[in-house]
């Protein structure tokens, strides 16, 4: 296999609080391919989010949060200083550029006071070097790309003058019009209607494969990361638990946590399942004793050596790995889901 296009390794993020650090993440690591598709799914809470601003090197200026990696490479490019910090001076010409964001909260995300238009031209001119008259072109093209009728009177519009789902788009042309390599999309579709959801996450699939996009997908929802993504991380509480491909999740999961999300996820709305979910709350982040696997005080097995001591990864199976002392055997899953 070629170098992997994204590696993260022992990412760790902690804010200064008035209450004293907060804990976010511990430890976290994972590799994406050209072309590959990874869902990283956890609770609201678990630093889904923060993971996508450390890897958008948004969050190094700020004097409250201290991120530390061992490893942080973008094809090959080392984005960490000598401490093992973002480093700001590499970020340039990687975000943006080579990887494109989108946020949760689209409206919020738009400037509000610059047509569409303008802020697409914008981002043409920044990112592909492209003078005025041709980057107004491929603004209107953009527009029409993401599925905006009357591109003419869009490319005019101010963020306030659309519906959610149509910012949503906006963002997405803005996030792809540099031709990024990857997308980070956070929670792209919360806050959307169910219908409209859908039409966003066509969209961003349809232009990810045509353009052979790498795509780091943030979501709560485990069942949408499954149906949208190839492999899938699962976040507990700042820390991963299992890695694994999408089409062995409801067989082979094996890690208690996810096992608990996959039953809390309806297989249909209409089912009781909705109703369920994990047991337990995650822990407080600013513990000074937080365990060691953060989910042992929710865990039915755990035991003296899971609040003293990480587990290692362990290999299940190909592109499935899992940070647990007690997985769940295949021969234990029978009768479960
Ligand atoms: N600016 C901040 N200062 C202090 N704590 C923060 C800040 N931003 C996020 N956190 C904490 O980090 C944790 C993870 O947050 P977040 O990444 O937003 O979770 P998710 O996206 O998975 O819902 C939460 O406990 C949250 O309270
Ligand atoms: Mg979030």
């Amino acid at each position: 296999m070629s170098a992997p296009m994204l590696e993260v390794e022992a990412l760790t993020l902690r804010f200064r609080t008035p209450s004293g650090l907060v804990n976010v993440l511990d430890n976290v690591g994972f590799t994406l391919q050209a072309g590959e598709t990874l869902g990283l799914v956890g609770e609201s809470g678990s630093g889904k989010s923060v993971t996508a601003l450390a890897l958008a090197g948004l969050l190094d200026a700020q004097a409250q949060v201290q991120v530390q990696a061992r490893r942080l490479r973008f094809q090959g490019r080392d984005l960490l200083n000598s401490q093992g910090e973002p480093d700001a001076a590499a970020w340039q010409g990687v975000r943006g550029r080579r990887i494109g964001f989108v946020f949760q909260s689209p409206r919020r995300a738009l400037h509000p006071l610059r047509t569409i238009g303008d802020q697409l031209q914008q981002v043409l001119q920044v990112h592909r070097g492209l003078k005025a008259a041709p980057a107004r072109q491929e603004a209107l093209a953009w527009i029409e790309r993401v599925g905006l009728s009357d591109p003419a009177r869009r490319f005019k519009a101010y963020a306030h003058e659309l519906s959610g789902g149509q910012c949503q788009r906006v963002m997405i042309a803005l996030a792809l019009a540099g031709e990024p390599e990857l997308l980070i999309a956070d929670e792209p579709t919360t806050g959307l209607d169910v219908s409209t959801q859908a039409l966003v996450l066509d969209l961003i699939a349809e232009l990810a494969s045509a353009r052979r996009l790498a795509m780091l997908l943030i979501t709560h929802d485990l069942a949408l990361a499954a149906q949208r993504c190839a492999r899938i991380a699962v976040m507990h509480a700042g820390q991963l638990v299992e890695t694994l491909p999408s089409a062995r999740l409801r067989e082979g999961a094996a890690h208690i946590y996810t096992r608990q999300l996959l039953r809390a996820t309806p297989q249909s709305a209409s089912t009781l399942d909705a109703l369920r979910s994990v047991d337990g709350t995650l822990p407080d982040l600013t513990r000074v004793d937080l365990p060691a696997c953060r989910f042992a005080e929710r865990c039915e097995k755990s035991d003296a050596r899971c609040r003293s001591q990480a587990a290692p990864w362990t290999r299940m199976g190909a592109q499935h790995a899992l940070a647990c002392w007690h997985p769940v055997l295949e021969t234990q899953r029978v009768g479960l889901r």
